[in-house]
């Protein structure tokens, strides 16, 4: 499970985080809603362990990656995170396929099954015949799907996506959402941060608004 502690984050004056707790239980699928500037992104690079809340506790399981040691967070990022940024970060000088199978390299997959589950995910997302592009030569929406696809190729347990529809058509909304369902159905614990109302219609909303976590009434959600 997640369990996150009365987390407050500053930037200067401007308070983004003001006291955010929230408990996951493991399987859940949790979007976090809000409106541009009310602080998703920032909530979410703390809790994929790569930025430091300036008060709070953040728990996975039994272990809190606020006070982890750098060595010992990146173990735990290889093998229980898969995160995909907000802004689609990806290495230029590797083909589309390298850079969805990073995580597996670095978590020592053999090449045969770096092979099959990177080929498999690729299709899943609708990029196979784009697997030898360097993302220079993608679409948005195209990185967008392949950085969702590297987020998830190591069957990650915990999920952590920034703006997982952005860019995407109807289709390929629907399509990644799936896929995310699939995951979960699977036991994978699944936090996306969004402004768009199809996510919300998929999983438990929480709205982020002045600081504070708080359940959003939808139609499909809470
Ligand atoms: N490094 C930074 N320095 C100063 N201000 C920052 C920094 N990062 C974010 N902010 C500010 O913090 C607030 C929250 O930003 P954040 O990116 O978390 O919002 P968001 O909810 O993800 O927005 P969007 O939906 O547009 O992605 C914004 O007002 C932003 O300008
Ligand atoms: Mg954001």
């Amino acid at each position: 499970m997640i369990r996150v502690s009365n987390l407050v984050k500053s930037y200067g004056e401007l308070k983004v985080l003001d006291g955010v707790s929230f408990d996951i239980e493991q399987g859940e699928f949790i979007v976090i809603f809000g409106s541009s500037g009310a602080g998703k992104t920032t909530l979410l690079n703390i809790l994929a362990t790569y930025d430091k809340p300036d008060e709070g506790e953040v728990i996975f399981d039994r272990i809190n990656i606020i006070n982890t040691s750098e060595n010992s967070l990146e173990r735990f990022r290889i093998e229980k995170i898969g995160f995909a940024h907000q802004s689609s970060y990806m290495i230029e000088c590797l083909p589309l396929y390298e850079n969805v199978a990073l995580p597996l390299i670095l978590a020592g997959f053999s090449k045969q099954e770096k092979e099959k589950v990177v080929a498999k995910l690729l299709k899943e997302v609708g990029l196979e015949d784009k697997a030898k592009n360097r993302p220079s030569q993608l679409s948005l929406g195209q990185k967008k799907r392949a950085c969702i696809a590297r987020a998830l190729v190591t069957d990650p347990r915990f999920i952590l996506i920034d703006e997982p529809t952005a860019n995407l058509d109807v289709a390929n909304k629907e399509r990644i959402l799936a896929l995310l369902s699939q995951k979960q159905k699977g036991g994978a614990t699944i936090i996306v941060a969004t402004h768009d109302q199809i996510v919300t219609k998929h999983a438990k909303v929480l709205e982020l608004t002045n600081g504070k976590l708080v359940p959003l009434e939808t139609e499909g959600g809470v």
